[in-house]
């Protein structure tokens, strides 16, 4: 569920009309609703409350300040990738024992900022991380508590792209060789290990490969334990997919409970990251219709926003909702269309061959479910302005991120002196 909706034929986002934002505040603009994002945080952190568990947000899927700062008041933990997301979640006021720091290839000074702010543990992918990890605390002067990420080696049928826990994916450590990682953490004076991780893709739509995943995990966890290791921490990752069109995941409550029937006999402290499942369908970016033009077989609806803005749609072909600000008639006339961007690339669209209302000049377009890996994955391409960032309250909305201007385009850029 989610706070956009139609009254009469206005879509509003909680109690303000979507078209009074972008009057005030141009387009294109991402949109969030503030009670949508507070309503899924909670979806997930009251479905674990049966079992130890840290909820820890993915900071990936939007890093904008004012929602990152909604759910650490909430009491979420933050699961980052980058020295960036640990300033930017450090900013928004999340504490540095609720965070944990995943991906393969972290870097010493991002190591080191990590290690200075004392974050709850290191998800570490490679042998050779570990081993920097350990030298980068050793001359900090700490140990450094770490994970191990595993490859679970599980199907978690999503798009190629984002499966993350199969063989040929570059994550985490194979099966075989984590047992031999973890005798070398063990060995490493300065790393304490703390847990175990996975994370087997995103979008996912079924509970099954969660579930292999799992039993994959409790197995090393017991091997693990007859080398003498004890584990504090289990780290599932997130992954749990959103309707974006007719595909019908599973509700946390349903994710929850094949999960915490499989540890309800283990003592150990549960963390998930999940990230799409609480912002995707709490977002949505507007754009306004340029221009309209037909090809041979085919109608353009040319928008203000572009692959620069939202890059889902060109680089998975990924499905995003399509609607109208303000509908235009009960009945409303249906046409087969391209919705595409501005940017000089064919693969600029954001719906192929849908059938959208008859969009003109000037109306606004609503694209659904864009509150995941939207704004995080823009970007200035064809030197375009950054999207502005709205969060409406009830019957209250502020701009979270003004629309860049063009001297931001030029910020840190110099013509040396030979020129
Ligand atoms: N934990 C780790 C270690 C991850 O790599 C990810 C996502 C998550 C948690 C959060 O997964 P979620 O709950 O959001 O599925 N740009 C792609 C998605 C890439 C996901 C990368 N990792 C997209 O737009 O679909």
């Amino acid at each position: 569920m989610n706070h956009f909706e139609y009254r009469q034929d206005e879509l509003f986002c909680e109690d303000v009309p979507v078209k009074l934002i972008a009057k005030k505040v141009g387009t294109p603009l991402y949109l969030y609703s503030h009670a949508t994002l507070k309503r899924h945080f909670m979806a997930f952190y009251n479905a674990f409350k049966g079992i130890k568990t840290l909820v820890c947000y993915s900071a990936k899927a939007n890093t904008n300040l004012a929602v990152l700062k909604l759910f650490a008041d909430l009491g979420s933990g933050l699961d980052i990738v980058s020295g960036g997301e640990l300033y930017k979640g450090l900013k928004a006021g999340f504490k540095p024992e609720k965070i944990v720091y995943s991906g393969v290839g972290k870097r010493a000074d991002e190591i080191d900022l990590a290690l200075e702010t004392g974050i709850l543990m290191f998800n570490a992918e490679s042998i050779e991380e570990l081993e920097l990890i350990d030298q980068r605390a050793g001359l900090t002067g700490v140990k450094a508590p770490v994970a191990i990420r595993v490859n679970p080696d599980v199907d978690p049928k999503t798009h190629p792209y984002i499966s993350t826990g199969m063989k040929k994916n570059k994550f985490g450590i194979t099966a075989k060789a984590s047992i031999e990682a973890y005798k070398l953490a063990k060995s490493l004076k300065h790393i304490d290990i703390k847990g175990i991780d996975c994370h087997i893709g995103s979008q996912i739509t079924q509970l099954q490969p969660f579930a292999d995943a799992l039993e994959n995990v409790k197995t090393l966890i017991g091997a693990i334990k007859t080398i003498g290791i004890d584990i504090e921490y289990l780290d599932i990752g997130g992954g749990l997919g959103i309707t974006y069109d007719d595909e019908a995941p599973p509700l946390p409550d349903e994710y929850a409970k094949i999960i915490i029937n499989r540890l309800k006999d283990m003592d150990i402290k549960l963390i998930i990251e999940p990230g799409r499942a609480i912002v995707g369908n709490a977002g949505i970016l507007v754009t306004k219709t340029l221009y309209r033009k037909s090809g041979e077989n085919k109608e353009f609806i040319i928008v203000d926003a572009g692959m620069n803005d939202l890059l889902r749609p060109s680089i998975y072909n990924a499905f995003h909702g399509v609607n109208p600000v303000v509908k235009k008639n009960k009945e409303e006339q249906l046409i087969k269309a391209d919705i595409v961007g501005p940017i000089c690339e064919s693969g600029d669209f954001l719906a192929a061959d849908r059938y959208v209302p008859d969009f003109k000049s000037g109306d606004l377009v609503a694209i659904m479910s864009a509150g995941a890996y939207g704004f995080t994955m823009s970007s200035n391409y064809c030197s375009r302005l950054k999207p502005a960032e709205v969060m409406v309250k009830k019957d209250d909305f502020e701009i979270i991120r003004q629309r860049q201007e063009y001297e931001e385009l030029i910020k840190g850029e110099s013509i040396p002196l030979f020129l």
